[in-house]
C-alpha cells in the first residue's frame, strides 16, 4: 500500500481546465444494478488539455461525444479516471455507466440504507456514481431524473425543485428534479424509498412560500416534529442574524440509518443520520434533542455558508465548516442557555480537538496536504475552525462582523472561494493584524499562555508568555495573534477593570494602575481564545464564588478539582478539605440549574490525561475515584436533598426548566454513585423503573452498572426487551455497556457483537460498541494489551467493509507517543500489524502511519 498512496498538496492546486455548464442525469434503479446516463455540456478553458474525468468503481457502457459513439481507442479508463484526448472547444458528452449500490458498503456514492436508496457525495463520492470533474470548484446546473419501481420506491427525490412526474410505465415511475443554482458535485443527492413524511411550510422574509418535508422510515413520522421545529427556527434565525433567506421552493430532509457522519447539506435535499432527526421523550435524551436542533441548523446554515459560496478545493474545508459550526453554536446559544452552550462547546473542543492537536495527527485548520480527504473532517477543521471564526467575531464586534459577512455573501455568492477571501471581508471591517492572524490557518497545536502577576505600589503588572508547540515534524512555530478577555476584581468580587487584550507577542506585559490591594485576575473570559492558560497560585475558591463570568467561574471549579486530583496522585491521603469546602459552597449556589449541573461535574479522565506528560491511566482513575468518594460521602445528605428537590419522574417536558432539573438531578445521582451504596442503587432502580424520560433511564442504568452488577443486569434486560426493535435506542444500550466501569467489559463487548441487533455494517452501532469501548480508557489501555489487540483486529476487519469507519476507529491510538513505555510497546505491535495488512485502505493507512511516525 505505502508505495501506491498519493499525497495531495495545497501548493499544487491548479484551476480546472474545463467548465461544465449543465449536467443532465438519469438514474434507472433496479434490485441488482443501477444504470446512469449522464449528459454534460463542456467548455474547454485550456487549449492543450485532455479531459480527465474522475471515475471509480464504474462499469462503463458507452461514451458519446457530440453524438458520436467513441470507440474504446478514443478514451482510456483506469481505476481512477476516464481520459478523453483531443476534445473540441465546446462539446456535449453523454456517458452511460452501471453501478451496484446494493453492494456498496463504503456508504460513499449511491448506496442502500436498509430499503432506501440514498447518496453521499462529499467529498469524493460522486465519482462513484458517474464520471465527472469531481472537485468543488467545478460548479454546474443539475437536472436529475430518477426512475424506479413504483410500489417499492414511491418517493423519488433529488436536488432543487420538482419539475416533472413522468407517466408510469408498467410498474415503474419517474420524477425529474431541477436545481437552478450552480453547485459542485459533492452537493448532489438522490433518494428513493417507501417513506413516511411530515410536512410544514415557511414564508421567507421576501414572501416566498417554502415547502418543508422530513422523510423517515415507515412508522417513524411521529418522531420528526422536533427536527421540523428546529428547521423553522433555524430558517428564521438565519434571516434575522445574517440576513440570509432560503432560495428554493422546497426543502427536503431524509433520515437514513446507515450513514458515516452526522448529516449532509446537499442542496435542497439534506440526508441525515436518523440519530439527528428522530426523537421523542420515551426514546431520546435531552442531549439528543439538543443535538438534533444543532445539526438540523448546521445543515440548513450550509445553504449559504457552503452551498451558495463553496470551497475552491478541499484544503478550504474550514471555510464552510468552521464558519457553519460557529453559526450553529450561536444559534443553539440563542435557543437555549448561552452560558451553558459556551461551556459545553469548550468541553467538546477540549475532549476531542485539544487531544488531536497534541497528537501525531495534529494539523492546521487548513491542512497543507492529505492522502484521504475523508480523514480531514476533524475536530480541528470543525471545532477549532469555529473558535477561529469566533475570535474574528470578538475582534470585530457584533455590528462590524455582520457588515463583514454581508460583504462576504455579496462578493462571493455563486463562487468557490478560499479562507483568504473570507478573511479579506473580515479585514474590510476590522482593525487587526490580518497577516499575523492568518497563522491560525497555518499552524497546528494548542498555544499555551503562561501568566505572571506583579503588584507593587498600586500598580498591577500582568506578564503573558505564549508558547506554541512544535509542529508534528519538529519544526518551530510562531506566537499567534488573538483577543484575550480579562477582568480584575477586588476582594469583594467587584470588577474594577474589564478588558480585551490583544496578544501578539511571545511575551508581553500589561500594566494597570490605581489599586489599593492586589486585584484578582479572571483570565480568558468566555474562552475568548482557544489556548491553554498556565497560571500558578490561583485562589480558585474565590473565583468559584465571585467570578462574574460564567465561563471562568466554571473554569475555576474545574481547575481547583484538577489541582486536587494531581495532589491525590502524589499522595492519596492528601488534605483536600479546602476543595471540599469550596464544593460545598457550589451546592448552595443559587443559579441556573443546568449551569449548576455543570459546575458540580468533576473533571473527566481525558481532561486529566491531557495534563500528564507521560500518560498512565491507573493513577488518574484512583485519584478520581477517591475524590468522587470523598465528595459524595461528605455531602450525601445535601446531594440527596438536591436530588429529590429536582426529581420529577413524570415530567417529560422539554422546556428549559424541566431539562435543567433533570440535568442537575442526574448529575447529583452520578456523584452519589461513588458511594456504591445499597441506598443509591435503590434510588437509581426506582428512577429507572418509574421515570418517563430516556434521560433519566440512561443515567439510572449507568449508575446501576457502576454500583450493582445484579440490579444492573435486571435493568439492562428490561431495557433490551423494551427497545430491541428501535436501533437508535439500542445504540445507547451498547454504548452504556461498552463504557462500563465494571471488570470484564472487553469480554462482554466481544459477546455483544453476536447480539442479533448488532450489525457491523451500520456505523452508528459500530461507534456505539467498538468506538465507545476504545474511549473506555481503563479497559482499552489494559496492561495485558487485549484492548489494543481487539480494536486493531476490528479495524482490519471493518476496513474491508467501510474504510472511513475503520480510519475513524484508528483515532483511538492517537495517544500512542504519550503512553507509558509498557503500553506503548503493546500499541506499537498492533499498529504495525494494521499498516502491514495487505490491501489496507488509504484512509486507515494515512492515520495509522502518521501515528507510528
Ligand atoms: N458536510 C457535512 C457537515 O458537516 C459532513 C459530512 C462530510 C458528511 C462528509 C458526510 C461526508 O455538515
Ligand atoms: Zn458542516
Amino acid at each position: 500500500m505505502s508505495n501506491e498512496v498519493q499525497e495531495i498538496f495545497l501548493k499544487d492546486y491548479k484551476k480546472p481546465s474545463f467548465t461544465i455548464e449543465s449536467v443532465n442525469l438519469t438514474f434507472e434503479l433496479f434490485e441488482e444494478e443501477t444504470n446512469v446516463t449522464n449528459i454534460m455540456k463542456f467548455e474547454k478553458l485550456d487549449e492543450s488539455a485532455d479531459l480527465v474525468l474522475d471515475a471509480q468503481e464504474l462499469e462503463l457502457k458507452e461514451v458519446v461525444l457530440d453524438g458520436e459513439v467513441l470507440g474504446s481507442d478514443r478514451y482510456t479508463h483506469d481505476e481512477e479516471t476516464l481520459t478523453i484526448s483531443n476534445v473540441p472547444q465546446e462539446f456535449t458528452l453523454e456517458i452511460r455507466n452501471r453501478i451496484y449500490p446494493q453492494k456498496n458498503t463504503e456508504l460513499e456514492g449511491l448506496y442502500k440504507s436498509g430499503d432506501i436508496f440514498c447518496t453521499q457525495c462529499e467529498p469524493e463520492g460522486f465519482r462513484r456514481i458517474t464520471p465527472y470533474l469531481d472537485r468543488p470548484d467545478v460548479m454546474s446546473i443539475f437536472t436529475t431524473t430518477v426512475i424506479a419501481d413504483q410500489k417499492k420506491y414511491p418517493i423519488l427525490l433529488a436536488n432543487g425543485n420538482k419539475v416533472h412526474c413522468h407517466e408510469s410505465f408498467n410498474t415503474r415511475h419517474g420524477v425529474t428534479w431541477h436545481d437552478p443554482h450552480p453547485k459542485p458535485s459533492y452537493l448532489f443527492a438522490l433518494v428513493a424509498g417507501d417513506l413516511d413524511f411530515i410536512t410544514d411550510s415557511f414564508v421567507t422574509a421576501s414572501g416566498n412560500d417554502v415547502e418543508l418535508n422530513i422523510y423517515v422510515d415507515k412508522g417513524n413520522s411521529d418522531k420528526a416534529d422536533h427536527a421540523m421545529k428546529s428547521l423553522i427556527n433555524a430558517m428564521k434565525w438565519d434571516e434575522e442574524k445574517y440576513g440570509r433567506e432560503y432560495d428554493l421552493d422546497i426543502y427536503n430532509i431524509v433520515a437514513v440509518d446507515s450513514f458515516n457522519m452526522g448529516a449532509m447539506e446537499n442542496k435542497g435535499l439534506n440526508i441525515f443520520n436518523s440519530a439527528y432527526v428522530l426523537a421523542d421523550a420515551d426514546t431520546a435524551t435531552d442531549a439528543n434533542f439538543m443535538g438534533i436542533e444543532s445539526v438540523i441548523a448546521h445543515e440548513y446554515f450550509h445553504n449559504w455558508t457552503g452551498n451558495r459560496i463553496t470551497c475552491r478545493n478541499w484544503f478550504q474545508l474550514t471555510l464552510k465548516e468552521g464558519l457553519t459550526v460557529f453559526r450553529d453554536q450561536c444559534f443553539s446559544a440563542d435557543m437555549n442557555s448561552s452560558e451553558v452552550q459556551r461551556i459545553q462547546d469548550v468541553k467538546a473542543l477540549r475532549e476531542r480537538q485539544f487531544v488531536e492537536d497534541a497528537s501525531p495527527t495534529a494539523h492546521p485548520i487548513q491542512p497543507k496536504s492529505y492522502i484521504s480527504m475523508n480523514n480531514f473532517y476533524t475536530a480541528t477543521v470543525y471545532e477549532k475552525g469555529a473558535e477561529v471564526i469566533r475570535m474574528l467575531h470578538t475582534l470585530l464586534g457584533e455590528e462590524n462582523y455582520r457588515k463583514a459577512t454581508d460583504l462576504y455573501f455579496e462578493t462571493f455568492d455563486g463562487q468557490a472561494v478560499r479562507t483568504d477571501d473570507f478573511l479579506w471581508a473580515m479585514k474590510e471591517y476590522g482593525e487587526f493584524d490580518l497577516e499575523h492572524f492568518k497563522l491560525w490557518y497555518d499552524q497546528s497545536g494548542t498555544p499555551s499562555l503562561e501568566v505572571e502577576e506583579n503588584y507593587a505600589d498600586g500598580k498591577y503588572t500582568l506578564t503573558l508568555t505564549q508558547n506554541v508547540p512544535n509542529k508534528v515534524d519538529g519544526s518551530l512555530q510562531k506566537a499567534m495573534y488573538f483577543p484575550l478577555k480579562i477582568a480584575l476584581m477586588d476582594k469583594t468580587g467587584a470588577v474594577a477593570e474589564e478588558k480585551m487584550l490583544i496578544i501578539s507577542k511571545e511575551s508581553e506585559s500589561f500594566m494597570f494602575e490605581g489599586f489599593e490591594e492586589k486585584p484578582v485576575l479572571s483570565i480568558n473570559r468566555d474562552f475568548s481564545a482557544p489556548v491553554i492558560i498556565k497560571h500558578q497560585d490561583v485562589d480558585f475558591a474565590f473565583l468559584m464564588q465571585h467570578d462574574t463570568n460564567s465561563f471562568t467561574k466554571y473554569e475555576a471549579a474545574q481547575e481547583f478539582a484538577i489541582s486536587i486530583l494531581f495532589k491525590l496522585m502524589e499522595d492519596i491521603e492528601s488534605d483536600i478539605s479546602e476543595y471540599l469546602e469550596a464544593f460545598g459552597a457550589l451546592l448552595e449556589l443559587d443559579t441556573d440549574l443546568s449551569y449548576k449541573a455543570l459546575l458540580l461535574e468533576l473533571p473527566s479522565i481525558s481532561t486529566l490525561m491531557q495534563k500528564q506528560d507521560v500518560v498512565d491511566f491507573e493513577p488518574l482513575y484512583k485519584a478520581k475515584d477517591k475524590l468522587s468518594y470523598e465528595v459524595a460521602k461528605k455531602y450525601e445528605a445535601k446531594l440527596l436533598k438536591l436530588y429529590f428537590q429536582n426529581h420529577e419522574p413524570l415530567n417529560s417536558a422539554l422546556d428549559s426548566k424541566s431539562i435543567a432539573k433533570r440535568a442537575l438531578k442526574n448529575r447529583v445521582l452520578s456523584l452519589l454513585s461513588a458511594l456504591e451504596s445499597k441506598e443509591i442503587a435503590a434510588v437509581a432502580k426506582e428512577q429507572y423503573e418509574h421515570s418517563l424520560t430516556m434521560t433519566d433511564r440512561i443515567t439510572a442504568l449507568d449508575v446501576l452498572e457502576s454500583i450493582d452488577a445484579e440490579l444492573s443486569e435486571i435493568a439492562f434486560n428490561d431495557f433490551y426487551n423494551r427497545y430491541k426493535n428501535n436501533t437508535l435506542v439500542m445504540n445507547k444500550y451498547f454504548a452504556l455497556l461498552a463504557a462500563s466501569p465494571r471488570e470484564g467489559v472487553l469480554d462482554r463487548v466481544m459477546a455483544l457483537q453476536n447480539d442479533e441487533v448488532y450489525d457491523e455494517k451500520v456505523p452508528n452501532l459500530v461507534r456505539s460498541l467498538i468506538g465507545v469501548f476504545a474511549r473506555n480508557y481503563k479497559y482499552f489501555h489494559a496492561k495485558d494489551g487485549y484492548g489494543y489487540k481487539f480494536l486493531s483486529d476490528k479495524i482490519i476487519e471493518i476496513d474491508k467493509i467501510n474504510p472511513q469507519m475503520a480510519s475513524a476507529l484508528s483515532g483511538a491510538f492517537k495517544i500512542y507517543p504519550k503512553m507509558i513505555e509498557s503500553n506503548k510497546k503493546l500499541m506499537k505491535a498492533t499498529l504495525e500489524c494494521i499498516v502491514s495488512t495487505q490491501g489496507i485502505s488509504k484512509n486507515t493507512f494515512e492515520i495509522v502511519s502518521k501515528i507510528l511516525k
